[in-house]
Formats: structure tokens, sequence, C-alpha cells
């Protein structure tokens, strides 16, 4: 017998927009990847965000946001998921496959890119869970690297699995070829990373605000502590954890910007509502 493909599962293809599954990795039951082809004309910037989803009942789309894990210069663009058990559009997602479409919107948008933060010394990623996507892309963006000579990519989930995507992504760049050729030997050194688990014993533990709070990062990786002069960050979690992060940065004396006015730090939710 010769073996026939598998008949693509959704309908998406009937659609605009519609673009093929090329990868899916699922970290934990709560958590996975994928890679998607890019369409040609889709430019954005690393850290912003787009529209996904998938058809819904009776032809209408169920669309969500989604930050773009991967950078501007991947020529597919990779997302990072949660999934919701009874989520009307994640508890469909988690299970595509290469191979299947799914929707996405080409119309990035979003606070959390470079342009939106004044020049410094030192660029502070903080995020919680899924806040981890938009960075993903930024540290893989060269760009990043010339602009600031340090990144400290700090992020808190409740369990040590959930740590894993980003572990893997940040150890994978240290050693980048391409990185270290651009930035030279000592590249490993300029991407800092420190994450914390705060419900399951880790070898770092700790939120994010107790840390910087406390002096512990900046401590343990022998770092200043956080000043308007030198550090810029970026926050990416629950409502919750910005609002609360917020006070932290303004009361190391930063102060918030957006697309129109550069500042110190900027702020983007990572979901809406109170989380799972
Ligand atoms: P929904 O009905 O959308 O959500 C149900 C409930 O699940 C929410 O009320 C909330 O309590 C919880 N929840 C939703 N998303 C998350 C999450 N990411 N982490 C923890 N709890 C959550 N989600 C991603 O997985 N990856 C991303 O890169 C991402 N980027 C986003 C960027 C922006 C600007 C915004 C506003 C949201 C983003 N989201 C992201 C959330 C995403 O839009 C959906 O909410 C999520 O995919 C779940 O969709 P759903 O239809 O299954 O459930
Ligand atoms: P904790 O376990 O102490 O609540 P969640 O899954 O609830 O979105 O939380 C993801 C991670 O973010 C957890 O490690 C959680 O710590 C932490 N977190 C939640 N809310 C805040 C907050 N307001 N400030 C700092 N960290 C937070």
């Amino acid at each position: 017998d010769i073996p026939v493909a598998d008949e693509p599962k959704s309908t998406a293809n009937l659609m605009p927009d519609a673009q093929i599954v090329t990868a899916v990795r699922h970290w934990t039951d709560r958590l996975f990847s994928f890679r998607v082809t890019r369409p040609a004309s889709l430019r954005f910037r690393s850290g912003e965000f787009v529209m996904i989803g998938l058809p819904g009942e009776g032809g209408k789309p169920i669309l969500r946001a989604y930050s773009i894990a991967s950078p501007s210069w991947d020529d597919e663009l990779e997302f990072y998921s949660i999934k919701v058990p009874d989520g009307p559009l994640t508890s469909r997602l988690q299970h595509i496959r290469p191979g299947d479409q799914i929707i996405l919107r080409p119309k990035p948008v979003g606070t959390l890119v470079l342009d939106a933060l004044l020049p410094g010394k030192r660029l502070w990623f903080l995020a919680t869970g899924t806040g981890l996507a938009p960075f993903a892309s930024l540290m893989r963006d060269p760009e990043t690297f010339e602009r600031y000579e340090q990144v400290v990519m700090m992020h808190t989930c409740r369990e040590a699995g959930e740590l894993d995507y980003g572990r893997e992504l940040v150890g994978s760049l240290r050693h980048d070829p391409l990185l270290s050729e651009m930035f030279g030997e000592g590249f490993a050194e300029r991407l800092l990373y420190y994450p914390t688990t705060t419900r399951e014993q880790g070898a770092r533990m700790g939120r994010i605000t107790d840390n910087l709070t406390s002096g512990k990062v900046f401590a343990d990786l022998g770092l200043p502590p956080m000043n308007p002069a030198e550090d810029r960050a970026m926050v990416c979690g629950s409502l919750a954890f910005n609002v609360d992060v917020k006070a932290v940065l303004e009361g190391f004396g930063l102060a918030e910007g957006a697309n129109s006015e550069p500042r110190e730090f900027v702020v983007e939710k990572a979901f809406v509502g109170e989380g799972i």
C-alpha cells in the first residue's frame, strides 16, 4: 500500500490568513510551543504580538492575542502557549500537529519593543509563566545586544518544569555560533539568567518582586542595585504581577514609557484574567 498523507484536520485553508504548523513541542501538561509558516508580507518588531486562532463553530474564527516568541529575522514564527483545559482556543490548539493549519492575522502590535525604551547599560526582562514569550523573541534578536551591554532574564514560575522552555533557549543562545561571532567569545556573560520557582523546591526560589526588593538578585549576579541611569526593564505577566513589579521599578526611580514616549520601562499583560 502506498502511504497517503493525512488530510489537513482543519478547514482553515478555506479562510484568509491560514498558516501551516511546522513543529510542536509539549513542555508540561500545561505548556507547549509550536512553529508555523510566516506570511511573506509579515514584518514585526521583536516583542510584538499578533492574533492567532482556529476556525470555530459556524466558521467564525476563535482568535486570541499571542506574543511572537521567535525573532523578527526568523523565516518561521514560534509561539509559546498555555493549555487552558476548558479554554475556547487552547483546549483545541493544544492538539495541533505539523501539517495542520491555524489562522494568523498579520497585524503585529505591542509595547514590549526596544524603541519604547531609552538607551541604557542593562536591560531586564521580568516575566512569569508564558510572559516569557516576547522575551524569547527579543533575546534572539542581535539588536537587543547591540543596544545593551547586558541583558538579564528573570523568569518565575510555580514549578521547575515550567522553566524548561526558557532555560533551554537561554542555554542555546549563550553558545549560539552566530551571536558569538557577532559579539565575541564573551557573549555568554552578557546574557544573564535568573530563573526561580515559588511553589516547588529549586536551585533559586522566590517571587521576582521579592528578589528585587531584597537585593538578592543583584547580590547573586554581582550587579549594582537597579537605577535609572543604567537600567531598563520590560515586564510581562499577570495583571497582579505587572502592577506589583511596576511599583518596585518606580521605587528604584524608573518611569514607565511607551512607543510614543520612550522611558525606562514598559509593561504588557501576558494574559487577561486571574490565571489558571
Ligand atoms: P481564555 O478564555 O482566553 O482564557 C481563560 C482563562 O485562562 C483566562 O481568564 C486566564 O485566567 C487564563 N489564562 C489565559 N491565558 C493564560 C496564560 N497565558 N497563562 C496563564 N493563564 C492564562 N497566551 C499564551 O499562552 N502565550 C502568549 O504568548 C500569549 N500572549 C498574549 C499577549 C497578550 C497581549 C494578551 C492580552 C494575551 C496573551 N496570551 C498569551 C493569552 C491568550 O490570548 C489566551 O488567553 C490564551 O491562549 C488562552 O485562550 P483560551 O481561549 O483557551 O482561554
Ligand atoms: P506565587 O507562587 O508566590 O503566587 P500564577 O501561576 O499565579 O500566574 O503565578 C506565576 C508565578 O508568578 C508564580 O511563581 C507566582 O508566585 C508569581 N506571582 C504571582 N503573582 C505575583 C505578584 N503579584 N507579584 C510577584 N509574583 C507573582
